[in-house]
């Protein structure tokens, strides 16, 4: 390809991003922190009108100063583990707006507990947050879209909804189960005018680590040093922003260790559990 149609090719793919998003009224669930601020942050450059969600009122808060146009946003407290809060939120934003146009599913906890001292109670933590409390938002918001015939679902899974690592058994679990899923789904509803996207990150420089739940359900408080080493939350936002605006059905953005891994996975699978048996991650 010459320089002068990949220049061309560059800024199609720009203006796309840009008028993708331009009025659309964008939810997106853990916007106080990581990856969904910087989503945000990114997705106010471009148009979008952006409900921000979380349990935290002072963060969100935060995030919504640092929007392009912060009178473009809203804030509503929600906690993903609470299923009756997110009927009567999602009933009341539909009321509010008439409709969605895109759903980032994004909050999420992860793990660092392994399996055999691990409460149950974690692992049931972790599929309220990142399962069910992801599958019931998507559920109610489809059948508006689907009568609109237009609309997106992105759900941010994570490597590890395609491949298993130590200490991370529930995580994994929840991730895996969310690419059953949408691609599920997908398939169901191929022709009516929704999109659905699956975005596998690998390490993201976040709290994530921080958060991630211990075998008793208290947080680790500590950053792992995978993630500290991670992209920037911001470059990763630019990324899946073009690539989403693109209707892309799964997007993986990843660094080089993590994407040997999902190669070795599918190719290789062997391979990747020898390399893989007793190793911690840091
Ligand atoms: N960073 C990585 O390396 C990485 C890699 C792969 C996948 N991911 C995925 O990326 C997504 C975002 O994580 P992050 O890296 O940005 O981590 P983060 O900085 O810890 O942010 C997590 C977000 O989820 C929200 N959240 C957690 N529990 C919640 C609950 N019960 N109800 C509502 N919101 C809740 C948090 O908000 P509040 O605490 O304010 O409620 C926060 O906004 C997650 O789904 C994660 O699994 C991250």
């Amino acid at each position: 390809m010459s320089t002068f149609s990949l220049r061309r090719n560059t800024c199609y793919l720009k203006l796309k991003t840009l008028t993708y998003y331009k009025n659309k009224i964008v939810w997106i669930t853990g916007a106080s922190s990581g990856i969904g601020k910087a989503m945000a942050i990114e997705l106010s450059k471009h148009g979008g009108y952006v409900i921000l969600t979380s349990r935290s009122k002072d963060k969100l808060e935060k995030t919504k100063a640092e929007l392009q146009d912060p009178g473009q946003a809203e804030i509503v407290l929600l906690d993903m583990a609470d299923s009756d809060a997110i009927d009567s939120v999602t009933t009341n934003l539909l009321q509010k707006h008439g409709h969605i146009d895109i759903l980032i599913n994004n909050a999420g906890i992860s793990q660092r507990s392994l399996t055999l001292d691990t409460d149950m109670k974690v692992y049931h933590r972790l599929m309220n947050i990142n399962y069910f409390g992801v599958i019931q938002m998507s559920k109610l918001l489809l059948p508006s879209m689907v009568a609109k015939k237009s609309g997106h679902i992105v759900t941010i899974t994570s490597v590890n909804g395609k491949l298993g690592s130590y200490m991370k058994s529930g995580y994994a679990g929840s991730k895996h189960a969310l690419h059953g899923f949408f691609d599920s789904l997908r398939a169901e509803i191929d022709d009516s005018g929704v999109d659905i996207t699956l975005i596998t990150p690998g390490y993201v420089q976040t709290d994530i680590s921080m958060n991630a739940l211990t075998k008793d359900g208290t947080p680790q408080k500590s950053m792992d040093s995978n993630t500290a080493k991670g992209i920037p939350a911001s470059t990763f936002a630019q990324k899946a922003l073009r690539q989403i605006a693109k209707g892309k059905a799964e997007i993986i953005i990843a660094g080089g260790i993590e994407s040997l891994g999902l190669y070795l996975k599918r190719f290789l699978p062997g391979v990747l559990r020898k390399l893989t048996a007793g190793r911690k991650e840091a």
